[in-house]
């Protein structure tokens, strides 16, 4: 396990994530287990391993343990309840989706309905423009990078009842709507959920079972979580994605279903 060398700074945002440099000679975003935001860090780990296996951009990350004498010297720490965090490996030099104007191009646009479909599968509800990075590789030219799964599955600190009812809807995101502008084809988003269902039950339940006990997921809502990937990957997300479209309408039209309030 990688160990923290220095300390850099707090991040923005409204959790307790801190740049940190550690011993691989990378700086990552370590975001802290913090009391009342339980299901943050679970959420994060659970969106990472199944992001690498569907070959999302989202930064490299790991389950990392920091020790108190280190944490102690963080101005304003906010104590946490776990020996494990979580690291992101630090993308350095990136806009948030706030920060650009114009985008001529996306690099990675072939990964754009995959995001999309992986934030409807997960329920992912804060795919807001801070919570994609753009890094510049031209003229408004642009890779695009995915971060904050914190609010998967409806929130920071869900619980296994509310995970089971989570209603299958239109997520509210101008962010889908700036990606869905550069998928080419409708085809590319039945493509990402053939992909989505070839993941095996058994690595879903794997990564979920994998979960620190500190982090206070309970068998029971690891067995719920398992569950609704499961499940919901089969009949729901083909049905999300019929609900986004309409019939037969131009990838754009996720946009227009927010504008008329779907
Ligand atoms: N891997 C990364 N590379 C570069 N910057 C990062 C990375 N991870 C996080 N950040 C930066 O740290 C900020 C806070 O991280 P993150 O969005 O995960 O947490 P948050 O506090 O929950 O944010 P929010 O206020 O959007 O809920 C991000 O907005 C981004 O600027
Ligand atoms: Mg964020």
């Amino acid at each position: 396990m990688i160990k923290p060398v220095s300390y850099v700074k707090k991040l923005e945002g409204k959790s307790n994530t801190h740049l940190i440099k550690f011993d691989d000679g990378h700086e990552y975003a370590v975001k802290y287990f913090i009391q009342g935001f339980e299901k943050s860090l679970p959420n994060e780990w659970v969106a990472y391993c199944i992001a690498r296996y569907l070959q999302l951009p989202m930064p490299y990350a790991q389950i990392v343990e920091i020790p108190a004498e280190f944490s102690a010297q963080i101005p304003d720490f906010i104590e946490s309840a776990s020996r494990y965090q979580f690291a992101s490996r630090y993308i350095s030099g990136c806009y948030n989706g706030h920060e650009v104007s114009q985008i001529k191009k996306i690099v990675n646009e072939h990964q754009l309905a995959s995001i999309i479909l992986f934030d409807y599968w997960l329920s992912n509800r804060d795919r807001t423009k801070k919570n994609i990075l753009l890094k510049e590789e031209g003229n408004e030219t642009y890779h695009l990078w995915i971060i904050d799964h914190a609010e998967c599955f409806g929130s920071y600190n869900w619980t296994g009842e509310q995970v089971e009812d989570l209603p299958v809807k239109i997520l509210k995101s101008a962010t889908h709507r700036l990606m869905a502008q550069f998928v080419k084809d409708e085809s590319e988003f039945y493509e990402a959920i053939k992909v989505i269902q070839t993941i095996p039950n058994f690595l879903i339940e794997e990564i979920v079972s994998i979960i620190p006990d500190d982090w206070q997921v309970s068998a029971d809502e690891k067995k719920i979580l398992s569950q609704y990937l499961i499940r919901r990957r089969k009949k729901m997300l083909p049905r999300s994605l019929k609900k986004i479209y309409g019939k037969g309408v131009p990838p754009v039209s996720i946009g227009r279903e927010e504008q008329r309030g779907g």
